[in-house]
């Protein structure tokens, strides 16, 4: 698996050098020079745990949870106070964890970032589905959110005993759903779970839409390694079935494809906090993309507080990008869109897209991976199934090598991937 990863950077980067990760870091962070810049603000506390999932969590515990929300609005102040002036950024993400436990102090975050930042797209959070109750929907509201993602999985029982989560009652979430508007309701599910079959996902895929989603995300289930699920993964073949058979039916549907993974009922609900150019990460765990480098910080808890309370950044890792490095990353996360536009790439590269990866492109057309309309290059359904496929592999051989590494070591020294 990982000499596909390490054969494609190499080609694709035109380089042995692999992708390094230090932990000496920036104390002032180049930002400003970013256009289309979007901001994530990470919580890390669960009421309780899935065995599955491989984010950065613990189980809420209300002093932990005071501490660290402290120094989350101090991790902001550190960073927007590099910046004279307001910075432009589109959109702003809560993510976890679940971030609705944090309901009582979002205000304060989000003041704290309207300090140093003016938002142009709204404000996104994920829900667990036992955050959709009337009160929380209100402050979430009243704090200026505009996009909320319930963390559904499935509304079937018996893919939620698979996952050990509870089942969600359909009528009353459409009920307390209808008593509170957003522009965007998302619901996520997750597809390629044992025995599941087309017509449990359509079934899914509808009820979601009938009960007050206008969006739906569909991800592939991932068995990271450090994880304690026992869910069996799914063959490629019948996942392959799978994915082409939900995409067909939600195109025949007239749903719009926003990403890989994410359809709706019009194109202006939108939720996605991962297709941007740039985008500044806060709290544990929460990334960092820049011109020229990525950074992560540490997935403790208490180290992240101890380093924000000195007045540092809690950067754990730092990837310097050769300009090669920087194209693959750019072009792998705006393929997750399903499009490339050649005219943006030339705009952030200064070169065209052509000259550097115009044979790749060629091959790409060749095999049936890409079509081409003027300058973008869409993915087709084969396309799609494929950067799927390469993304799996991707998030086993570096995100699952990295998350583990992090999750035992508060700042490790180095990691090549
Ligand atoms: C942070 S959670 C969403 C909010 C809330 N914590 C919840 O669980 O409902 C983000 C989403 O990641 C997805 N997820 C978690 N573990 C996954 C895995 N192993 N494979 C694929 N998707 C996963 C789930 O669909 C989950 O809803
Ligand atoms: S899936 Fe959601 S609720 Fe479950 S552990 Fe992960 S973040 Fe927490």
């Amino acid at each position: 698996m990982s000499t596909i990863t390490n054969l494609t950077r190499m080609w694709l980067t035109r380089s042995m050098k692999p992708f390094i990760f230090k932990s000496e870091y920036d104390q002032q962070l180049p930002f400003s020079e970013c256009d289309n810049l979007g901001l994530y603000v990470h919580i890390p506390f669960c009421k309780s745990i899935c065995n599955f999932c491989p984010y950065c969590k613990v189980r809420y515990l209300e002093e932990v949870y005071d501490r660290y929300i402290d120094a989350l609005i101090q991790e902001i102040h550190l960073v927007g106070s590099q910046h004279i002036g307001k910075k432009k950024t589109t959109s702003l993400y809560f993510g976890g964890g679940t971030p609705a436990l944090a309901a009582d102090r979002l205000k304060e975050i989000i003041s704290a970032i309207r300090e140093h930042y003016v938002l142009t797209e709204g404000i996104g959070i994920e829900l667990h589905p036992d955050n959709v109750v009337p009160s929380v929907l209100r402050i979430l509201k009243e704090a200026g959110v505009t996009k909320i993602s319930i963390g559904i999985q499935s509304f079937q029982k018996k893919f939620q005993t698979v996952l050990g989560r509870e089942t969600v009652d359909i009528s009353t979430l459409k009920e307390v759903l209808s008593q509170v508007s957003f522009e965007t309701v998302s619901m996520d599910f997750i597809f390629a779970l044992p025995m599941q079959t087309f017509d449990d996902l359509k079934a899914d895929i509808d009820a979601a839409f009938q009960n007050g989603a206008n969006h739906v995300a569909i991800y592939p289930f991932i068995d990271f390694t450090f994880t304690s699920s026992t869910v069996t993964t799914m063959p490629k073949k019948e996942k392959q079935a799978l994915l082409d058979a939900v995409t067909r039916y939600c195109m025949d549907k007239g749903y719009h494809r926003s990403s890989i993974w994410t359809f709706s009922k019009d194109k202006q609900a939108t939720y996605s906090s991962m297709t941007r150019d740039s985008f500044l990460g806060f709290g544990c765990s929460a990334t960092t993309l820049l011109r020229e480098q990525f950074k992560i910080n540490t997935f403790s808890i208490e180290e992240y507080c101890k380093r924000v309370e000195e007045g540092n950044l809690p950067t754990a890792l730092t990837i310097r990008f050769s300009l090669r490095q920087r194209m693959v990353y750019y072009l792998f996360w705006t393929a997750y869109s399903t499009k490339v536009d050649a005219k943006d790439f030339e705009r952030f590269f200064g070169v065209p897209l052509k000259k550097m990866y115009g044979t790749e492109l060629k091959i790409a057309e060749w095999l049936g991976f890409l079509v081409k309309e003027n300058d973008v290059y869409s993915m087709t359904l084969k396309g799609a199934f494929y950067y799927h496929y390469y993304e799996n592999f991707y998030t086993l051989a570096y995100i699952d090598k990295m998350w583990g590494i992090l999750r035992k070591e508060a700042f490790p020294k180095k990691i090549e991937l």
